[in-house]
């Protein structure tokens, strides 16, 4: 196949950040996702309605009016979690109708997650009223003891903290955000509707060993980090099988050159600019391109109770080649694939 032609996807997972750089960040989304889960951890981080509703404003702002006509593009608001969240604030998000979600990051585990949750049962009373509201928890699925190893923390968090919320709340709405295990995929195979997850391109694309070819490779830094090729293989299947609880989330996550290529350097793949082409050669490569317009356009508005596009994105098989580097406000930034050739491309 040469040519697919999609219902426009939406990426259900998406950092944007905030200030200077969002202008360039919002350009790589809007050339082709219609509608996109944001991140709340700026800094500081999204917590209450108003000031999601104030982000929104600015994400609008930072869209060319031509692109906002053209693609209809809307960004769908969260609110960061913690341990100090009003149970209120949830009935108020939900009435706005532009916040969609809540993001729990368990403390510690990545970038601007400082204030996230340092115990799930602190938050219980909120849980109580996403579950009654009918609003999804997007999970951050790792632990973050030191003691567990970095590669086995999103199985620790299955078993000691997945596990017992999906029990505790049977009826909440749960996104296993970025899986990254044969471990994640089997467990949300296994759980009820109401559990869904979202892959990235990276995590499909990419084993543990691109952190260390030749050398550290600080552009390859995530978080759920890589792992083993077995992992991917899983990811891959899941993905491609045509199972409605796995749906395209990018996970892309911009940071300039310098802060990724530093001694301490931020987790976080900028995807963006290369993903839906990513995806497409991905579901190529496993033979079932037709599983493709589930994953990207289908069953994440389903999952979150919203409308399937209208309108279609085209992709050719047509090799062009990533720019090394992109503008990102006054700052540059290495998009995934930077300075390689990719095989698929959006033509309209
Ligand atoms: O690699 C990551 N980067 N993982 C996350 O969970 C957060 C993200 C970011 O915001 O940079
Ligand atoms: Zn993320």
């Amino acid at each position: 196949m040469t040519s697919i032609t999609i219902k426009q996807p939406d990426d259900w997972h998406l950092h944007v950040r905030d200030g200077d750089a969002l202008a360039d960040i919002l350009k790589e989304t809007t050339r082709c996702f219609a509608r996109a889960i944001i991140m709340p951890n700026l800094k500081p981080p999204v917590t209450t309605t108003e000031l999601a509703l104030a982000y929104r404003d600015r994400i609008m702002a930072a869209i060319p009016v031509e692109t906002l006509q053209s693609t209809g593009f809307t960004p769908l608001m969260t609110l960061y979690l913690t341990d100090n969240t009003d149970p209120a604030e949830i009935k108020k998000a939900k009435q706005t109708s532009a916040i969609h979600a809540v993001k729990y990051y368990p403390a510690g585990a990545t970038t601007n997650s400082d204030s996230g949750v340092t115990n799930i049962k602190y938050t219980y009373k909120v849980l109580e009223q996403l579950s009654e509201h009918g609003m999804p928890l997007l999970v951050h699925g790792e632990v973050t003891d030191l003691d567990v190893d970095v590669f086995d923390r999103e199985k620790v968090f299955i078993d000691k903290v997945l596990s017992p919320l999906v029990k505790d709340f049977p009826e909440l709405r749960i996104v296993f955000e970025h899986i990254t295990t044969k471990y994640a995929v089997d467990f949300v195979k296994a759980a009820p509707a109401n559990i869904g997850a979202t892959i990235t391109p990276h995590h499909l694309l990419y084993n543990r060993n691109a952190m260390f070819k030749g050398g550290i490779r600080p552009h390859y830094y995530c978080l759920p980090i890589l792992k083993h090729e077995q992992h991917r293989q899983s990811l891959i299947a899941a993905a491609t099988s045509g199972d409605a609880k796995y749906f395209l989330g990018t996970d892309s996550a911009p940071h300039s050159i310098a802060s990724k290529e530093s001694s301490c350097g931020c987790a976080g793949i900028y995807n963006a600019p290369v993903a839906i082409e990513l995806y497409a050669y991905i579901f190529e490569q496993a033979g079932a391109l037709d599983k493709l317009e589930g994953f990207a356009s289908i069953h994440g508005a389903n999952f979150y109770q919203l409308p399937v596009n209208e309108k279609s994105i085209t992709l050719e098989k047509s090799e062009w080649q990533v720019p090394e580097k992109l503008p990102l406000g006054n700052e540059t930034i290495s998009p995934l694939c930077a300075g390689e050739k990719v095989s698929w491309r959006v033509t309209s």
